[in-house]
């Protein structure tokens, strides 16, 4: 089977497509006959070596935490999948494996895809719809009639978590590129801010949480368009701290099956859109990271596995 795999940390370009053995199942472990996976920028930051106190890894490593697939082989204590179950799921991020044509993962890691969901739909949503959730109602507690400004609504993390916000009966303030208004008004914004013409922090203010998807000069700014008692719940600043009684935490996010099944509900409802920017085949993935390198996915970069 084929897998994009590095050998030395660094950028896109040294991501290799490489034939090798395909996986068998262990004890509690499902094997998935990959058809597409989505790319976070946790797989840039894995690939650039930035997490290896988190979550260290070892050469050769594939990329890729987020896949959707058929089952294709269980292993013998398996009895929640069997083979042709169409399911989704999380690869941890030290093990790596989804961009490949299959990959061995714990069976505790995965859902079932509803019919009328597709695999790219399905590989969109781990990390990005589960980060949204937690930050929104995990670390956030969002509840309804409560202001939240989501940076980078219309990336992979901030489309999912417009939606779930709105859902929930919160006001949505959002930043985006002006390209991306109407696709964010579209997924329930009440308020989208062009962040490349104007200064959010002199517009928007008695907010009771941030999303921060920026970290730096957005983080900063931030603090300001609070309220007094507000939160900023950051997805990347892992220094970030309470500031007088506002609360500052950071978003650690961690795959949880139960979570995703409930984020896979509101599809299957009807009320969460997956928006889908480019689809990659895996022979061209490393065009895929490219693309999220750039930091203007409109939502969420998909690599669709090769045969
Ligand atoms: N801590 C955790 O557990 C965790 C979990 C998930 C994600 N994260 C992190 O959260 C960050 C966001 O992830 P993601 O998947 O949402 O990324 P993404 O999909 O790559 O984000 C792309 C979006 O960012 C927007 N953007 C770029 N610069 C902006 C700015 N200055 N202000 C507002 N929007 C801006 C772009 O919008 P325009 O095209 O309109 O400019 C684009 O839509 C990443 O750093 C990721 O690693 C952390």
């Amino acid at each position: 089977m084929k897998a994009l795999r590095i050998h030395k940390f660094g950028h896109p370009s040294h991501a290799v497509l490489e034939e090798l053995i395909p996986p068998t199942a262990g004890l509690d472990q499902v094997v998935v006959r990959m058809e597409a996976a989505s790319v976070n920028p946790l797989d840039l930051k894995m690939l650039a070596g930035d997490l290896q106190l988190v979550f260290p890894v070892s050469f050769p490593y594939t990329l890729g935490t987020d896949f959707a697939g058929v089952v294709e082989a269980v292993g013998t204590s398996v009895v929640k999948f069997r083979p042709g179950d169409r399911v989704v799921g999380r690869c941890e991020p030290s093990a790596g494996g989804a961009f490949a044509q299959a990959t061995a993962a714990p069976v505790t890691s995965l859902c079932r895809i509803p019919a009328d969901m597709s695999f790219e739909q399905a590989a969109a949503l781990p990390t990005a719809a589960g980060s949204a959730w937690l930050a929104l109602f995990g670390v956030g507690q969002l509840v309804r009639g409560q202001r939240v400004l989501i940076h980078a609504a219309a990336g992979g993390v901030g489309s999912f978590a417009v939606q779930l916000a709105k859902q929930v009966g919160a006001h949505v303030v959002a930043t985006a590129s002006s390209k991306n208004h109407g696709l964010v008004k579209e997924l329930g914004a009440d308020e989208v801010i062009d962040y490349r013409q104007e200064d959010f922090s002199a517009r928007v203010k008695d907010i009771d949480l941030v999303i921060d998807t920026m970290g730096g000069d957005t983080l900063q700014r931030s603090w300001q368009v609070l309220k007094p008692d507000g939160a900023v719940a950051s997805l990347v600043d892992h220094t970030v701290e309470p500031r007088g009684n506002a609360k500052g935490s950071f978003v650690f996010f961690k795959h949880d099956a139960t979570v995703l099944e409930r984020i896979i509900q509101r599809f299957e409802a009807r009320q969460l859109q997956v928006i889908l920017d480019t689809i990659h085949p895996l022979d061209d993935a490393r065009a895929a990271l490219e693309q999220v390198a750039n930091g203007h996915a409109r939502g969420k970069v998909i690599v669709r596995a090769a045969r």
